[in-house]
Order: C-alpha cells, then structure tokens, then sequence
C-alpha cells in the first residue's frame, strides 16, 4: 500500500517500484543509454539512508567556490532549493528527458539509489568517483515507515510498523533487499578503493568535520589549510544541518507533489529503540550478522 509496497517488481534480483519518479523503467533505460564521464561523481545509497544530507554536503563542497559557504553566499542554492533539485538520480525521468544535463560543468554530481549489479556499464567503466552511504538497518526501516505513511494516498489504510518490519525483513522496500544492496557497493568499495567510498551515516553525525574532509579529498578537491583556518569546512556543516535544510525545505514540492518536508524528519541515531521490540531488534541482529559476516561494517 503506498510508497512501500505499490507497484513493486523484482528486477536484477531487486525490488523496484513501476510507473514512479524513480522506476524500474527508468533504471532499465539507463542502463542502455547512459553516458558517465570519467570526472562524473555519484553519490549511490538505498532511500531513507542520508541521501538528502549527502546530496547537500556534496553540492556544497564541490561547488565552493561558485557559492561561498563561509561567508555564506546569499545566492546559495541550497537556501532556497531542496538538495534534490541540486543533484539529480540519474534513474528520474527528469533526468532522462533532461539532455542539457549532459553539457552541465564538470564535474557533474548525480545520485543513485540502483543496485550496484544494475549499474549503467558506462559509469562501471569510467573512472568516475562513487561515494556510498549506508545506515543502520534498523534506522533505515524507522524512517522508510514513516515516509511511506507520509505519502500514502488518503484512500490506502496506513501500514502499520508491524507490516513494514515483515517486508523489511524480508527484503521488500524499493531497491531492497537492504543487505545486498548495501554488500554489493561494500565489495565494490574493496576491489575499488580508489574510486568507491564507503561511509556510514552514524559515521558522518559522529564526527562531521573529518568525514568531511576526507570526502573533499576522496572527490579531489582537499581543502586547503587557509579554507579550514577560515571555517569552510564549518561552513559547509552548517548550511548542510538537519536544522538548517528543514528550516529551507519547511514548504513546496520537490517531484512530482512529493512535499519537500517529508525528507526531514528527526535526523538522529538510534530512533529505533524508540519503535522496535526486543524480538525486531534480535530478528534483525541476526539477518545482519548473518548477510554481512566477514565484512567490515558497523553502525
Ligand atoms: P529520519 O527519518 O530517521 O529522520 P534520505 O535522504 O535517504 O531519504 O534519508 C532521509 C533520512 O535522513 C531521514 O531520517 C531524514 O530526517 C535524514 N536527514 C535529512 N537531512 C539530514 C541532514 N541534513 N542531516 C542528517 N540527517 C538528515
């Protein structure tokens, strides 16, 4: 029902919704026409894992010395647009119908939530630089329950946190299931640690300021002794808070009705203990230890 479940279609052994913004069709018409450009940067995460707050960071580094993060610019675009306007999924249907994109200036930020396997084979072959966030499974499931209500059609009754935990758990949410997704990129950050960053959402609230920085440098633009001396990096964490992209982002539509609220929500750690029971909890413990054993991954 809604967002979560309607329309859902496996493809590439992964849940994909149809007939959406971001769709199933529109993953397979990239994969035969898109064109990566080796100074291309993607920013790769499943929905729900700080796609917005790592579309915002990267916009806003990349482009610093366009937009001024500290004296922050008054033009900034993200003081008046949502990081989603800022930096386009390449699986939209905007950006497919979107050819000026091609021409935009280097280099070009777009995000994806497509499966590593399902990957368009240009961006696999280009040098490009992927950066992959991933969250807490149980954080991810927290707040995919309460967007999918959010944008539930007022006809469909709201699905309870009892269903969305079976579905999760099983596998079911869009571009799910969450653990191949998230092994599939973790793998690839392996083999390619030149080009493939892995970071962790509970890794960026930690510590910010460094994970910032070796952002900036993974994505060839370190900053500069006299930028840090005069608080860019501060800036940019700034402008890219919770508190501050919720205050911008307080009214208006970012695709397709879709309000610009409803990608800010509480922006914390942990809000699972506050919805999961102890049995969830061990349910998912265990799926994770199982998926992920061997790698390096913690929250
Ligand atoms: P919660 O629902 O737990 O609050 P996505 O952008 O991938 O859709 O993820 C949305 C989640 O990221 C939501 O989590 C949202 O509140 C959180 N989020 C959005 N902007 C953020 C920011 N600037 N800093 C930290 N978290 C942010």
């Amino acid at each position: 029902r809604g967002w979560m479940t309607e329309n859902l279609y496996m493809y590439q052994g992964y849940w994909h919704q149809s007939m959406r913004r971001i769709s199933v069709e529109n993953v397979m018409a990239v994969q035969d026409t898109f064109k990566a450009r080796p100074t291309d940067i993607y920013l790769a995460t499943l929905p729900k894992s700080g796609t917005t707050w790592l579309k915002a960071l990267v916009f806003a580094m990349v482009n610093r010395n366009r937009y001024k993060c500290k004296p922050l610019s008054t033009d900034h675009p993200l003081l008046v647009s949502n990081p989603h306007n800022c930096v386009p999924f390449i699986e939209t249907k905007v950006f497919i119908n979107m050819p000026t994109y091609a021409d935009a200036h280097s280099p070009r930020i777009f995000a994806t939530h497509i499966p590593y396997t399902s990957l368009p084979q240009s961006i696999l072959d280009s040098s490009c630089r992927i950066v992959y966030l991933c969250r807490n499974p149980k954080d991810v499931l927290v707040s995919m329950f309460h967007f999918a209500n959010k944008l539930r059609e007022k006809s469909c009754s709201p699905l309870t946190f009892e269903e969305t935990f079976e579905l999760f758990s099983k596998g079911v949410m869009p571009m799910g299931p969450y653990w191949d997704h998230v092994k599939g990129y973790h793998e690839f950050s392996l083999e390619c640690s030149e080009n493939v960053l892995f970071l962790t959402y509970e890794d960026m609230k930690r510590d910010a300021t460094n994970n910032v920085k070796r952002l900036a440098k993974f994505l060839g633009c370190p900053f500069t002794k006299e930028e840090e001396v005069n608080g860019v990096v501060q800036g940019i964490i700034e402008l890219c808070s919770f508190e501050n992209l919720r205050e911008v982002n307080k009214q208006g539509n970012v695709f397709e009705g879709i309000p610009n609220n409803v990608f800010f929500r509480e922006g914390n750690v942990g809000d699972w203990t506050n919805h999961l029971t102890d049995e969830m909890s061990q349910i998912l413990d265990q799926i994770t230890q199982e998926k992920f054993q061997g790698l390096d991954i913690s929250f």
